[in-house]
């Protein structure tokens, strides 16, 4: 059975609770009112932006169409089609879920939403049609992904919201959030139905809750996700770089790699639940100490890292996502961080 997720709201605003956690009843389909405006005729429907910068390779008002052999046409009209994705924030994750999505659904149309027109020029040689937030969308999309994080903008959940607004309610909706919102700081182990943090304990966790809400309101699904890393990005380098940290060392972290985080994703997505969340982890919990151990140990790195000096502080919590992999039917490709680099595991 489903068990319910009750998120309320500091300002006292009556919330409803909708996001249920993975069980085996998933088909319950719920849209929004907003949610399920559908397309009379796929053959009809349209993608047209109004592009905000000159620097745009596209006209204002062309409409827009990607090809799939020569990745962007500016100038003809196109349909919507059924496996087309609108990815908000095509950053690391955006890309690869680009880039895996291309693989499984080849032909599809994938739109990004960014900040600002700085990496466009990259985004279309990826084969994705670049527009900056506040260009309206004419035509909504059967699948949305928003994998922006909310330190760029003045209205998180506002921007969730616009998001919404552009799913046409058939595929699916799926905000990546944070398994920084579980309310747990004993190193001990944390599930998907485990206990959130209430509204009004910090500004970075309100911002995720009400951003929770509106999905939730939409249909759409939530993946609460773990550290996310790779090579050259994650907690490890951020450390790396600083050789000495003020953090005590034994503080328990999770982990998800880039590419998992993204099959996940688009594995979560295939499905067509709505009202879900999901948790994003590789199951392989390790202590602040641990991971920088693994870091000096691979030789994969020129840098040493130095030490943890910190002695208090709160402990962390060891994320298991088997509820998720259960329903979904995913496994990871990378088991944990010793395993990616290429370390016993
Ligand atoms: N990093 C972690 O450890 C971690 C942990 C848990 C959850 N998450 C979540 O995982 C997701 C993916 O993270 P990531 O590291 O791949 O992100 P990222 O690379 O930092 O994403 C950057 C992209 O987002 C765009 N962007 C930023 N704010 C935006 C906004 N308000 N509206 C539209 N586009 C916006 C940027 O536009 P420009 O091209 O203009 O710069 C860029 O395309 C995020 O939702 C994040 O919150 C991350």
């Amino acid at each position: 059975m489903g068990l319910l997720v009750e998120i309320r709201a500091a300002s006292s605003l009556p919330i409803k609770p909708l996001l249920t956690y993975p069980n085996h009843n998933s088909n319950s389909v719920r849209f929004s009112s907003f949610a399920t405006t559908r397309a009379t005729s796929p053959s009809l429907c349209r993608f047209s932006f109004s592009m905000a910068s000159s620097s745009s390779p596209f006209s204002p008002t062309s409409p827009i169409e990607t090809s799939s052999d020569s990745g962007l046409n500016a100038t003809s009209s196109s349909a919507v089609g059924m496996n087309d994705l609108l990815i908000v924030g095509p950053g690391v994750l955006g890309r690869i879920i680009a880039k895996m999505w291309q693989q499984e659904f080849p032909g599809s149309k994938i739109l990004g939403q960014t900040m600002s027109t700085d990496h466009h020029s990259e985004l279309a040689e990826l084969g994705i049609v670049p527009f900056v937030k506040g260009s309206p969308l004419s035509q909504k999309v059967p699948y949305v992904v928003f994998c922006a994080p909310p330190s760029r903008t003045e209205d998180y959940p506002g921007d969730v919201r616009i998001a919404a607004s552009n799913w046409n309610g058939e595929g699916s909706f799926l905000f990546t959030s944070s398994s920084a919102l579980y309310d747990k700081y004993d190193n001990d182990w944390c599930y998907e139905d485990s206990i959130v943090v209430p509204f009004g304990r910090s500004p970075r966790t309100d911002v995720l809750l009400k951003a929770e809400n509106v999905v939730s309101e939409a249909g759409g699904c939530v993946l609460r996700l773990a550290g996310l890393y790779k090579e050259d990005r994650g907690a490890h380098n951020y450390w790396l770089a600083k050789g000495t940290v003020d953090a005590r060392p034994d503080h328990i972290l999770n982990l998800i790699h880039y590419e998992d985080a993204a099959s996940l994703s688009i594995a979560i997505m295939k499905k067509r639940l709505r009202s879900r969340i999901f948790v994003g982890c590789d199951n392989h919990p390790l202590s602040r100490q641990e991971v920088m151990d693994c870091v000096n140990r691979c030789g994969k790195f020129s840098k040493k890292f130095e030490a943890f000096i910190g002695t208090d502080g709160p402990l962390g919590k060891k994320m298991n996502n088997s509820k998720t992999r259960e329903e979904i039917g995913w496994e990871p490709k990378y088991p944990s961080l010793p395993a990616f680099l290429g370390l016993e595991d």
